[in-house]
């Protein structure tokens, strides 16, 4: 199967050109520049006139809820609250139940993803045996299955356990997903583990100018260490809606626009976080991000005069870097996981009309910029929002 997608603007972190794609195969077989002749026959064609067309965004963070929480988001209902939101890839926390910490479990759900062929699917395994305090997963066992280990939503406050966990991942070549609460101080200490004991860290969700100060010196000291922000907490501050880390202040806010600009803010996660309406009034944290993530994002960014191609480069790239995949740009022989997007669309996304299971997310009335039209995995269309205007 041959389809050509033409009259697009091609972004990715390389940059923004006119031009047209083939796939073959669920690849990229040829970038063309506007005025290229293609003289390969294909099967399909998809006119995408005045729109761009992006690499599929890959989610270094969020939370799917299968198995154990399917009354909040299943795998499919997850998956296609992706797609309708750009993601292609999913790394998804380990904090189901029971929780992902033995290969069994983690299979069954790599299972899952397969049969159910949306995303593909990166499933994090736990660091710690039931997230306790001192007992380490398998590593060996678990690290022919995936390379990301973390306790999400659990801090790792046992300093052995972290230096265990640091000496591993430095060991069978894994990233250990930090998520730090107290976020700053947690955050200098892992450093200075890092520092002594290598290994490759990625910092979860950050949300403080300290943490970001903490991390930029870290790097200034050639420390292998990567971290992410969340759409809201780029955002809004000061919003009393829960979720874990909470809203900061707006300097803190700030902060994190300026660390995308100075490259400090390694990627664009979403942690999404579907929970249930009886949850959410229970307390529940979090937030369901993966439909509304890239018009959030594209929103600041605008506000800000950071082009869309650093976007790019945060949405897709950089998390296909630090995980070893060869994915996140428009390019000869990577996969055709694609998206269009019309980045001229402005208007209000409602959570009413999720496809997520859920629907906790506080920003329904806000005025955004930029819709995904259309989002393809390995070259086969999985979502599309109006098949007519393609
Ligand atoms: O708000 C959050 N929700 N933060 C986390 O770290 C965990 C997540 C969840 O699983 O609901």
């Amino acid at each position: 199967m041959k389809t050509l997608i033409k009259n697009v603007e091609i972004i990715d972190a390389a940059g923004q050109r006119s031009g047209k794609v083939l796939i073959e195969d669920g690849k990229i077989k040829k970038v063309y520049k506007e005025k290229g002749v293609v003289r390969a026959a294909y099967d399909e064609e998809i006119d995408g006139e005045g729109h761009g067309l992006m690499p599929g965004f890959i989610d270094m963070h969020c939370h799917l809820r299968d198995p154990g929480y399917e009354y909040k988001e299943t795998m499919e209902t997850g998956m296609k609250a992706a797609l309708k939101g750009g993601f292609t890839s999913l790394v998804a926390m380990a904090n189901t139940k029971p929780i992902i910490d033995n290969v069994d479990a983690l299979q069954n759900n790599l299972d899952k993803a397969a049969e159910l062929d949306l995303c593909q699917l990166i499933q994090v395994a736990a660091l710690t045996k039931d997230f306790g305090d001192e007992e380490l997963v398998d590593f060996e066992a678990l690290r022919p299955f995936t390379n990301v280990f973390s306790n999400d939503g659990v801090s790792v406050m046992n300093q052995d356990t972290m230096i265990r966990g640091l000496a591993a991942s430095a060991q069978n070549d894994f990233i250990l997903a930090a998520h730090c609460d107290p976020e700053t101080s947690l955050v200098q200490r892992d450093v200075e583990l890092l520092e002594k004991t290598g290994g490759h860290l990625h910092v979860c969700h950050i949300s403080k100018k300290e943490t970001l100060d903490a991390i930029r010196e870290a790097k200034e000291r050639g420390l292998d260490i990567s971290c992410e922000v969340t759409p809201h907490h780029l955002f809004a501050s000061a919003m009393e809606y829960r979720v874990n880390p909470p809203f900061r202040t707006y300097p803190d806010r700030r902060a994190l626009i300026e660390g995308i600009k100075d490259c400090v803010v390694d990627m664009c996660g979403t942690d999404h976080a579907p929970h249930s309406e009886e949850d959410k009034l229970k307390g529940a944290p979090g937030i369901n991000n993966f439909e509304m993530a890239f018009a959030m994002y594209y929103t600041v960014f605008c506000q800000n005069g950071i082009g869309v191609e650093k976007l790019s480069e945060m949405l897709s790239d950089a998390p296909a870097r630090r995980m070893g995949l060869k994915a996140g740009l428009i390019k000869e022989k990577y996969p055709a996981d694609l998206v269009l997007v019309d980045l001229n669309w402005e208007g209000k996304i409602n959570p009413k009309d999720f496809i997520s299971k859920s629907r906790n997310n506080p920003f329904g009335g806000e005025t955004l910029k930029g819709k995904v039209l259309m989002t393809m995995v390995k070259g086969n269309i999985k979502y599309d929002d109006n098949r007519s205007a393609l």
